[in-house]
């Protein structure tokens, strides 16, 4: 699904400058694109405003589909989000089947997929342990098994690899741009190496989102 975003401004409430102004982009369908920009520029902001965290009040965003029809962005996204959140008393399996079957998936289906994204993102054998067990990075990496799994059209993911080493980050970059199954992923992130992997690279900087120039 295509991702259109026209026109978003956003200023905190109680805040003088404004975090977004006119910010306009598009991410084709299927593709994946990396948000970079310093910390404090607004990218938590923006995939807030895309996902529906956070009223909109200027601008729109909108998701296309084949047929040319608008949905909001919402209706059809998951989320990875910075501050990870998993039922901690619950296997990373079934943390990642309760992503599948949020989005419409049989109890079975659900199962399956859990394992698959699990072992996507280089957790294999770890599918039983409690989520309260888990390392920073191994929950982490099954939020995003789970945001995969649901299989829903588009995956906002905001520092996915943020809390990873360098080769378990390309594992899980490559779970998310490679071995998805044609989903539009818009993906925050610091790191020009998880940026290369993706197929359009924008900055965030000064309220504007522009193409990146350059390494
Ligand atoms: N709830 C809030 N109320 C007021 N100001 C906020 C709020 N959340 C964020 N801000 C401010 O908005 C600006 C953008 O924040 P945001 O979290 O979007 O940045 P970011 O690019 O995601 O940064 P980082 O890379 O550190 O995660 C910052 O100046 C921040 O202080
Ligand atoms: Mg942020």
């Amino acid at each position: 699904m295509l991702v259109r975003v026209s026109g978003v401004s956003f200023t905190y409430p109680r805040r003088e400058d404004p975090v977004l102004r006119q910010v306009s982009f598009e991410v084709p369908s299927g593709a994946a694109v990396a948000i970079m920009g310093p910390s404090g520029s607004g990218k938590t902001t923006l995939l807030a405003l895309m996902g529906g965290l956070l009223p909109l009040r200027e601008g729109r965003v909108l998701a296309v589909d084949a047929h040319g029809q608008e949905h909001p962005v919402a209706a059809k996204a998951t989320w990875v989000l910075q501050t990870v959140s998993l039922l901690p008393d619950r296997t990373a399996a079934h943390n990642v089947a309760v992503g599948a079957y949020s989005a419409g998936a049989t109890p079975t289906e659900a199962r399956e997929r859990a394992a698959a994204c699990l072992t996507a993102v280089g957790l294999a054998g770890r599918e039983q342990a409690p989520a309260r067990l888990l390392s920073g990075g191994e929950a982490q990496r099954v939020a995003t098994a789970r945001a995969l799994a649901s299989q829903r059209p588009i995956i906002l993911a905001d520092e996915p690899t943020g809390q990873l080493d360098a080769a378990t980050s390309a594992v899980v970059i490559d779970a998310l741009v490679t071995a998805r199954s044609g989903q539009t992923v818009v993906l925050v992130t610091h790191d020009r190496e998880v940026a290369a992997r993706c197929d359009l690279v924008f900055e965030l900087r000064d309220g504007v989102v522009r193409p990146a120039v350059g390494p």
